[in-house]
């Protein structure tokens, strides 16, 4: 059983039974986190672009739990720079995947997507291109949309099929709810949860608004979980 667990803006804890992997790890600066980046245990991050509301804590919990960090190839050789083990941390591009495996046993796969959004690392140095993370589980296919505008590329993201779909709602920085129920409609996911709002001011939005407008123009079913609260995948 695959369970999953916002921690606030698009941080994301994924549990397998066997492997815990963290998206975008935002904990110690994060006002809607609940945990501590120190008290959080990884054998993955995923990591979507460099904005500090996305790395500002993967180079420590690397580091403390020795997890393997797959993230864009200039953000991957930034956190070498920050202590991560030079096999510990894996570069990307969008359209590139590679294979989650421990002890030599797969047991998932990560693609790196386009998205559309910008990403400088909190040094100010270059970022690469910001992704989106196509997660390949035990318990289903998720798609992280992570910062990015609503892009027509979506229909070709949902064509293989996608379980759940998060999405970014909070507008300003990314899609606004608007868009993203525009994005489920393209993207056809049976679940999709939202994110990335709600964390400050400029990013507050109305989730259950927003569900009511998936619910009412979508076919897939939304989810708005609390942050530390997990569900199933
Ligand atoms: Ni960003
Ligand atoms: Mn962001």
């Amino acid at each position: 059983m695959t369970k999953i667990t916002w921690h606030g803006h698009n941080t994301w804890q994924i549990d397998t039974g066997k492997h815990t992997l963290i998206v975008d790890p935002f904990f110690d600066d994060n006002p809607a986190a609940k945990v501590k980046a120190a008290d959080v245990s990884a054998d993955f991050i995923l990591v979507s672009h460099g904005h500090f509301d996305h790395v500002s804590d993967a180079a420590s919990i690397a580091v403390r739990t020795g997890a393997t960090v797959l993230a864009p190839f200039e953000v991957a050789n930034w956190l070498k720079k920050q202590g991560v083990a030079e096999s510990k941390a894996v570069g990307m591009n969008p359209g590139g995947g590679a294979a989650l495996s421990k002890d030599g046993k797969p047991f998932g796969r990560l693609k790196m997507t386009v998205a559309h959004h910008s990403s400088s690392l909190p040094d100010g140095s270059y970022g690469g291109v910001a992704c989106g993370l196509l997660v390949d589980l035990p318990g289903g296919r998720v798609y992280f949309a992570c910062d990015t505008a609503l892009f027509l590329d979506m229909r070709l993201i949902g064509a293989v099929g996608i379980d759940l779909a998060v999405l970014p709602i909070g507008d300003l920085f990314t899609m606004g709810p608007e868009d993203a129920v525009e994005a489920v409609r393209m993207l056809g996911p049976k679940r999709v949860a939202p994110c990335h709002y709600n964390t400050w001011p400029p990013i507050e939005q109305d989730a259950a608004a927003w569900a009511q407008q998936v619910r009412l123009h979508t076919s897939a079913e939304p989810l708005t979980p609390e942050v530390g609260e997990p569900f199933e995948l």
